[in-house]
């Protein structure tokens, strides 16, 4: 699916209009009729014929339809009509998507019966609480009411082909230039469209470990009168200067906690909603293109008038379940006051639909329902006055925004510990040169030595030898590899499959090679600081056969990010950490653990 790129397709949508506003398409009606291909829930097709026969225009019949999802070609002045048909007949806004050809909207139509997953649903997790809860603390009215101020009073209308529209995405790019200004890490631009006037603006934090691996967060900039699209007032203070408002916020709490992502996070202001979602098409459509990957995309399109007792409306048609659930789950988690309800908003509604259409998972958190929003938008009426003068309820937004920021996109604000990123692992460790031992960098449900320890001092395959923290405590040198004692590998990892977190119990498998059940012993302990270890005592183990066996026992993982094990396999003598007897083995184990379980 592209975007039409033809020139001005402009919708009437009459989400807020009065049922009564008389159809003002006939007036500006153009002179040559151009072609639309639009997709459109088939559930507005009949709603919509009605609507045209009334007006004495015969529809054309969809040339295309499958499950829930129509093609048709209109003239550009039916397109004008169409919104506004919806509204009268179905009291919901219109939706539907433009497209360049027959055959790109029939390509949609398709997709969007049976969303390609472009890749495998991501895992959602939550488990950065610490770096939340700073982002959330940061998160001031006064900040997202200014920006929604000034979208809305100096560009009073955004029109997407309009100059005054690509005037506030000049304003809008350097307003989170400025903001980025100390941070190399994040860039900011244009996405250029070359088929109107307006540009999206995008603001890209690169992430620190996961960066191929993208969020997003995004709203539209552009604004619409329905009575006069290119000329019109169009303050749009909630539709949509809050939800652009609200990213400027989370950008500048994120800077101002020294947020750093592992994955990398995207901001985007989108250019062209109110005429067919063309903007965030053009950019969804080139992240599959290039075959991103987009792991969870949220979508914030009017987040500022209160009309539910609910605070937030869930968007459950064309947005991603998993990606839903993640975000009730942020909602009970860290604003635990809040309270949510789910609606459907209608096809392509806003700029969601283009990611969920690209195959990519999204979410749309609402400021209502679909019968308690806003009404007064795409009128000269949708101004912050009309909402109160203030942005309390975006400040609910915003928070739920930057905290699906962190979990999503996971690292750390300033001094926080990151989480590790992705689906739980179980680890093999490899070789660190820092601690010259095997190591397991991300946190999992288990770290491996594999074959690292396989043998003692000089006698076996076994490489950096001694493997011990920093090379301390050397093994003794006596005997032959698998004729005397040796240890060969180090397990760690919980029995029950879960992630290893501060406060769970382990199980430790360490494989031996015994010479004598009589004489040899093996004495484990840990360190909850690899890089200063002190040594806890877990116990001795006895083996019960010679040659190669598996002894097991368990302990509880004490809290820091990164632990250590220490196995020592002595002949004789008597227990300690460090040893001095010339069959004695020693092999240490470090591996990331997760902080305990948020409440
Ligand atoms: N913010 C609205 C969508 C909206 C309005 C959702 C009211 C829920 C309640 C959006 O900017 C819009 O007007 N979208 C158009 C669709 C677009 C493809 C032309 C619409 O729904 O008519
Ligand atoms: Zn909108």
């Amino acid at each position: 699916m592209a975007m039409n790129k033809f020139g001005p397709v402009v919708a009437w949508l009459a989400c807020a209009a009065p049922a009564v506003a008389a159809p003002p398409s006939r007036a500006v009606a153009p002179q040559q009729e151009r072609e639309v291909w639009i997709t459109i829930g088939t559930d507005a097709l009949q709603p919509v014929r009605s609507s045209f026969q009334r007006e004495g225009v015969a529809l054309p019949a969809p040339t295309f339809q499958t499950e829930g999802v129509a093609v048709m070609r209109l003239s550009e002045s039916q397109v004008l009509r169409l919104g506004q048909s919806v509204h009268e007949e179905l009291n919901r806004c219109a939706g539907f998507i433009a497209h360049d050809s027959e055959a790109e909207a029939i390509a949609a139509a398709k997709a969007d019966a049976a969303p390609a997953q472009n890749l495998a649903t991501p895992t959602y997790s939550i488990n950065n609480a610490p770096s939340v809860n700073a982002l959330l603390a940061e998160v001031r009215e006064l900040n997202i009411r200014n920006t929604i101020n000034s979208l809305s009073t100096n560009w009073t209308n955004r029109y997407y082909n309009a100059q005054t529209g690509q005037d506030a995405a000049v304003w809008l790019r350097g307003q989170w230039a400025d903001l980025a200004k100390d941070r190399p890490d994040i860039s900011v631009a244009f996405f250029k469209h070359f088929s109107w006037k307006q540009q999206s603006v995008i603001a890209t934090i690169q992430g620190t470990t996961h960066p191929s691996e993208i969020v997003v967060l995004g709203g539209h900039l552009d604004s619409i009168n329905q009575s006069s699209p290119s000329a019109g007032v169009a303050p749009g203070a909630d539709d949509d200067a809050s939800g652009v408002s609200c990213l400027t916020e989370i950008l500048r709490v994120a800077i101002a906690k020294g947020y750093r992502p592992a994955r990398t996070v995207k901001f985007m202001a989108y250019a062209g909603e109110e005429v067919g979602l063309y903007g965030s098409a053009a950019i969804a459509n080139s992240h599959k293109n290039e075959a991103a990957n987009v792991v969870g995309v949220l979508q914030l399109d009017m987040t500022n008038y209160k009309g539910s007792a609910y605070d937030f409306g869930i968007t459950m048609d064309r947005t991603s379940p998993a990606l839903n659930t993640h975000v009730i789950n942020l909602i009970t988690t860290y604003l635990p006051t809040l309270t949510y309800t789910q609606f459907n908003c209608g096809y392509g509604c806003s700029d969601h639909a283009s990611w969920t259409s690209a195959g990519f998972p999204a979410s749309m958190p609402f400021e209502a329902t679909i019968n308690t929003d806003n009404k007064k938008i795409h009128t000269p009426e949708d101004t912050l006055t009309y909402m109160g003068g203030t942005a309390d309820h975006s400040v609910k937004f915003a928070k739920l925004g930057a905290a699906f920021m962190a979990e999503v996109a996971k690292g750390a604000s300033e001094g926080n510990v990151p989480p590790r990123v992705g689906p739980a692992l179980n680890n093999t460790a490899t070789l660190d040169a820092t601690y010259k031992v095997p190591r397991c960098a991300e946190e999992g449900l288990s770290c491996d030595s594999g074959a690292l320890l396989n043998g003692r001092a000089n006698l076996g395959p076994e490489v950096t030898r001694p493997n011990t923290l920093k090379g301390a405590c050397p093994d003794g040198t006596s005997g032959i590899f698998h004729h005397d004692e040796s240890i060969d590998r180090i397990k760690v990892g919980t029995p029950d499959g879960t992630e290893m977190v501060a406060g769970k119990a382990v199980k430790v498998d360490v494989t031996v090679f015994t010479y004598s059940t009589a004489d040899d012993r093996l004495d484990l302990y840990s360190a909850a600081n690899a890089d200063s270890p002190t040594w806890t005592f877990i116990g001795t183990l006895a083996p019960t056969s010679a040659g190669t066996s598996t002894l097991s026992t368990t302990y509880t993982l004490p809290a820091g990010g990164r632990q250590a094990l220490r196995a020592r396999f002595r002949y004789g003598g008597a227990a300690g950490a460090c040893g001095t007897g010339t069959y004695d083995d020693h092999d240490d184990l470090v591996f990331a653990v997760g902080a305990a379980a948020t409440p």
